[in-house]
């Protein structure tokens, strides 16, 4: 199993391209199963993650080509399988976003129901509620989702929580709906934006996404179409603050710097000092050592919970006392006990931790539990004395592209060992 050996201090310096969100991949791909023609989808971005998604689509029956550029070209003309099996759920619970195109274009989907989860019990339980109301009969067999319906109608959805999948699973189902449905309290994550601009794309007629309020009216079928992958604003931030953390200077190309604003807010607070251009972001610095920062994670345009651990990584080693709250999942702070390795000073009380800023983490071996966890842990070791060795670094893979070059591109002392 391969870990990532970190050698800290070296601030940050130099420039580098963010790549596609994986978040928004992960659902266009699975939406590609709604289009009759082929679609070809540009600033995929090269993840463990995305590979799993396209490995439950080839098993479908779905024929996806690659060309040299990651452009992926997917047709989905012939379906054959309507199931995602087990072995592939339970390594990626966004598999769950393929119940809701199989149902609306086959009538039937078996979707394996995903497990726990390290960050919290992350049920779907809002998903199915959704498609009960606009007509479906499902039922849990032999740890599968069982979904069918002979066409899926329209239906008015409050959800009582904001969901993200939720969101995308219902929308993508309601395109091919008879008649009209309405999500309320629906997820505004850019994310769910760029998945109704494909699907839009493709023929299927969707306003107010971004908003709280979605509506959208069923077509008989969706054609084929182009579409391009928006920036990943999750591994932006991770960059800018593994920056302000080193005292380094960086910019970062192809990003967008309107879809972090809450993240870029915080990082003003601790003391950075940041250039917008229409497609990039430079952070500078100036060699200071931020300042501690309140954090209170919520759903968009709020502070993400996807930045969490990488602000309790820089409170740990920031000036003064910060105070971080998790609202979105109720188990996210495993990386606490690890930070704790490397001498930080952390207390937890319910959702929130408490976090008194010292001057310099030390290096220690540490053991990365979920993929935003195992990015506050590289953090940690980029900004300690001595030599972190961050281990089970799959869950980095899942969804940082080629993290370790991305990092010695901006000089850091970092590589990937056996
Ligand atoms: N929830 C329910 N019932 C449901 C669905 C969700 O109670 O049916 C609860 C969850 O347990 C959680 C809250 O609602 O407490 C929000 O969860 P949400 O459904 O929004 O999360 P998700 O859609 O499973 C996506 C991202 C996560 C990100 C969250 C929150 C994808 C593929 N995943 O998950 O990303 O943390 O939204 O923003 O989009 C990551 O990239 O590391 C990651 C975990």
């Amino acid at each position: 199993m391969d870990k990532l050996l970190i050698e800290g201090g070296v601030p940050l310096a130099g420039t580098i391209t963010i790549s596609g969100a994986k978040n928004a991949a992960l659902p266009i791909l699975a939406g590609t199963l709604l289009a009759t023609r082929p679609v070809t989808i540009s600033n995929v971005p090269h993840l463990k993650d995305v590979a799993t998604t396209l490995t439950l689509l080839q098993k479908m029956g779905v024929i996806v080509t690659m060309d040299d550029r990651l452009n992926v070209e997917v047709n989905a003309a012939e379906v054959r399988e309507r199931r995602a099996p087990y072995e592939l759920v339970k390594t990626m619970r966004a598999s769950i976003l393929v119940l809701g195109p199989l149902v609306a274009r086959f009538g039937e989907a078996y979707v394996s129901l995903p497990g726990g989860c390290a960050i919290g019990a992350r049920p779907v339980n809002l998903h199915v509620d959704g498609l009960r109301a606009m007509g479906a009969a499902v039922d849990v067999e032999n740890g599968f989702i069982h979904a069918r319906a002979k066409r899926l109608h329209g239906a008015h959805i409050v959800f009582d929580t904001v969901t993200v999948t939720g969101t995308e699973n219902l929308m993508m189902a309601a395109t091919l709906a008879d008649g009209k449905t309405v999500l309320e309290n629906a997820a505004r994550e850019p994310e769910v934006t760029d998945l109704a601009r494909f699907l839009m794309g493709l023929g299927a007629r969707i306003q107010g996404a971004g908003t709280s309020t979605i509506v959208i009216e069923g077509v008989d079928a969706l054609g084929g179409g182009e579409h391009r992958v928006l920036p990943d604003r999750i591994e932006t931030g991770t960059y800018l603050v593994a920056a302000a953390m080193t005292g380094g200077k960086v910019k970062l190309n192809k990003t967008d710097p309107n879809i972090l604003e809450a993240v870029l807010g915080k990082l003003r607070e601790a003391g950075a000092n940041l250039q917008l251009g229409d497609d990039w972001i430079e952070l500078d610095m100036q060699g200071k050592r931020p300042r501690a920062v309140n954090i209170r994670t919520l759903p968009y345009p709020a502070f993400p919970t996807d930045m969490q651990a990488q602000f309790c990584a820089m409170n740990a080693m920031a000036d003064g006392v910060g105070t971080v709250t998790e609202t979105v999942f109720e188990n996210r702070f495993q990386h606490v006990l690890e930070l704790q390795r490397m001498g930080a000073d952390i207390r937890i009380e319910h959702n929130m931790a408490i976090i008194t800023g010292i001057p310099r983490l030390t290096a220690a071996p540490v053991m990365a539990t979920d993929l935003r966890a195992s990015a506050g842990l590289v953090l940690a070791g980029l900004a300690a004395e001595g030599e972190t060795l961050v281990d089970r670094i799959y869950h980095v893979d899942r969804g940082y592209e080629r993290i370790e070059e991305k990092l010695q591109q901006l000089g850091a002392r970092i590589r990937r060992v056996p």
